[in-house]
């Protein structure tokens, strides 16, 4: 335990501001306001426990250390008046899709938040499968210009909680050269504008396999970090936190912890 803290402690050091989002306003987006037909997909709570999403029920022992890490991440956004987070890992595995939708169903069972879960991994994009919200469009349909953003947006919702899903779609071999593009930067813009009043959780590739992450870090507000135990080492890290100089990290989730028999996760 004592690597995965000196890990931790390493990526934590690496809190200094980041630089605002430069990419310019393009017309390729028709976003427009949110489409009243909005597709809308009714979660079942079977599928996501069995994808481990349980963060719809505050009564689930695991379903309370996505909320003390959603009070943790809500309170360091709203100092900054953060908008976008970019939840990342070292490798792939540690379970940064499991934490992202977990983390966006915390934030949105709190009465005065909405939350817009995008999934850009792109060479994988796993949100909707987690979900159980196959998509029709998604991100790389919205880039490629076969979709205006309001209709590549789903609401999801389980009980009374309600969140909006831009998944990925479909996988692209071209996901290194779409993250550094000016579309995207477009994408960005409008997903800021558009929807000013929500956080908007990105789900991102892992940082240490390609180049994906480091170019789409600049437009990111903040870093939540996930390392998985047994699979993420000091180097890793170090490695990772180079990378982050310029992106603050809010939090680092040590995830899949069996030290105490009774967590889910550990924050530090
Ligand atoms: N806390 C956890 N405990 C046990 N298994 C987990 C945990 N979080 C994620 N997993 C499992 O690890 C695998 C990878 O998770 P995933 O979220 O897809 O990782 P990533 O998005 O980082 O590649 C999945 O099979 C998932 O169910
Ligand atoms: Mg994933």
């Amino acid at each position: 335990m004592d690597s995965i803290k000196q890990a931790v402690e390493l990526a934590r050091a690496s809190d200094a501001p980041g630089p605002a989002p430069n990419a310019s306003a393009g017309e390729i987006f028709r976003p427009g306001a949110l489409d009243p037909k909005m597709r809308e997909v009714r979660l079942d709570p079977v599928h996501l426990e069995r994808s481990r999403i349980v963060a719809h029920a505050s009564s689930k022992e695991q379903g309370r250390y996505y909320d003390m890490l959603r009070t943790q991440v809500l309170q360091e956004m709203d100092k900054k008046s953060w908008q976008f987070l970019a939840v990342t890992s070292p490798t792939a595995g540690c379970g940064k899709t499991v934490t992202a939708c977990n983390l966006a169903m915390s934030i949105a069972r709190l009465p005065e938040r909405s939350v817009l879960l995008v999934d850009l991994d792109l060479r994988k994009p796993t949100v909707a499968k987690y979900l159980g919200a196959e998509p029709t469009d998604g991100v790389m349909s919205v880039l490629e210009g076969r979709s205006p953003l309001s209709s590549a947006v789903t609401q999801v919702s389980v009980g009374p909680t309600s969140f909006l899903v831009l998944s990925g779609g479909v996988s692209s071999s071209s996901s290194s050269e779409w993250m550094a593009s000016q579309t995207m930067g477009t994408l960005l813009q409008t997903i800021k504008r558009e929807f000013r009043s929500r956080l908007v959780i990105f789900d991102l590739p892992p940082m240490l396999l390609g180049d994906d992450v480091i170019s789409i870090l600049p437009r990111m507000d903040a870093t939540l970090l996930v390392a998985g135990v047994g699979s993420t080492s000091v180097s890793d890290i170090k490695e990772c936190q180079k990378h982050l100089q310029r992106s603050p990290v809010v939090r680092v989730v040590v995830n899949k912890t069996a030290e105490v028999t009774d967590s889910y996760y550990g924050y530090y």
